[in-house]
């Protein structure tokens, strides 16, 4: 990474977002945070970085920063990202995922960068068929969550096209950790993922985790996932730029660690990590839950040279407990 980059981030108050502007000024860029902080508050900035508060689609402050900052590059990381919520209420993760990135794009279109990377998600593969899922497998999203990504990657490939935009959609599989010197956290609001509930749960700061479903099809008859550290995401989205600006099509890249594991087996690996057993109950299924999602990550080992390094649940874990101390 070359230190010209002006990398405007968006969203990067946010869980990975936060941890993407941490590793971009470690590697020697200059980066500005456009966030409504609508997620939660701004987590300590590294030095040099600039803050923003806004909205990706208020057009005059996007242009504003573009051509004051010099932007190179700009990562888009700014979304809703409940999945059930936006079942229950699409007009907002369309309005926000969707409408307000078309807006951001917009501006780009005029005013320029052409890189561009996007924070996607396995939700755009919605109930897969064949695990491992490879970029090329159908694409089917079965919530707004996911549809309005999708609609967003869609915009990106046609950009390309028509006006050059050089992109990269980065599909996170189970995005978990934080920084491993505590500084960063995964702080939802609600918190509705597996390995924060499970580490509170065990603290007692919240009631025993409910296990949705253990009738699947799965060895233990609790879903799998693949989970990746959130530093790992982080390093991939440097790579992605590194070759959008050098010219290389980047297009849909998987980011997962390519293993799965059940619900059991994190409550498992939690409990060795922790010394103690996770309080939990079994309950029903969760609408919309796939039985297994776990990614190939072939092309972004191939594409980006991506070697995930803290992929061990573990060690996952250890990062999680230090960040909610
Ligand atoms: N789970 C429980 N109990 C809980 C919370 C989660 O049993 O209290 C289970 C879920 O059913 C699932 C697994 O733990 O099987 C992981 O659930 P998370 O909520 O942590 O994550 P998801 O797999 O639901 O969601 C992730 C990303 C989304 C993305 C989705 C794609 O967080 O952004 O994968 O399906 F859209």
């Amino acid at each position: 990474m070359s230190a010209a980059d002006q990398i405007l981030v968006t969203g990067g108050a946010g869980f990975v977002g936060s941890h993407f502007v941490r590793a971009a000024c470690d590697a020697g860029s200059q980066v500005v945070v456009l966030d409504d902080l609508s997620g939660g508050p701004l987590p300590a900035l590294p030095d040099g970085a600039v803050f923003a508060r806004g909205d990706i689609a208020d057009r005059a402050l996007v242009g504003r920063l573009l051509r004051e900052h010099r932007i190179t590059a700009v990562v888009h990381f700014a979304a809703r990202i409940q999945v059930g919520e936006s079942v229950h209420k699409p007009e907002l993760y369309f309005d926000v995922n969707l409408v307000r990135a078309l807006a951001l794009l917009d501006v780009l279109r005029a005013e320029g960068p052409n890189v561009f990377v996007f924070s996607s998600t396995a939700a755009v593969y919605g109930m897969p068929e064949i695990v491992p899922i490879v970029e090329s497998s159908p694409l089917a999203p079965i919530n707004p969550y996911g549809m309005a990504k999708l609609g967003v990657e869609h915009a990106l490939a046609s950009y390309g096209v028509a006006h050059g935009l050089r992109w990269a959609a980065l599909r996170y599989f189970n995005a978990v950790g934080a920084h491993p010197d505590g500084t960063l956290r995964e702080a939802h609001d609600p918190e509705t993922h597996l390995i924060p509930l499970a580490i509170d749960a065990t603290f007692g700061r919240r009631p025993p985790l409910t296990v949705f479903g253990d009738d699947y099809p799965t060895p233990d008859g609790t879903c799998i996932r693949d989970y990746a550290h959130v530093c790992d995401l982080a390093v991939a989205h440097l790579a992605a730029i590194e070759l959008l600006r050098a010219g290389t099509l980047v297009g849909a890249v998987n980011l997962g660690s390519g293993a799965g594991f059940s619900v059991r087996q994190v409550l498992e690996i939690t409990a060795r990590v922790l010394g103690r057993s996770v309080p939990h109950t079994m309950g029903p299924r969760r609408a919309g839950d796939p039985a297994v999602l776990t990614a190939s990550n072939a092309r972004a080992s191939q594409l980006l040279g991506w070697r995930p390094a803290r992929n061990e649940l573990a060690t996952i874990i250890d990062d999680v407990v230090r960040s909610r101390r």
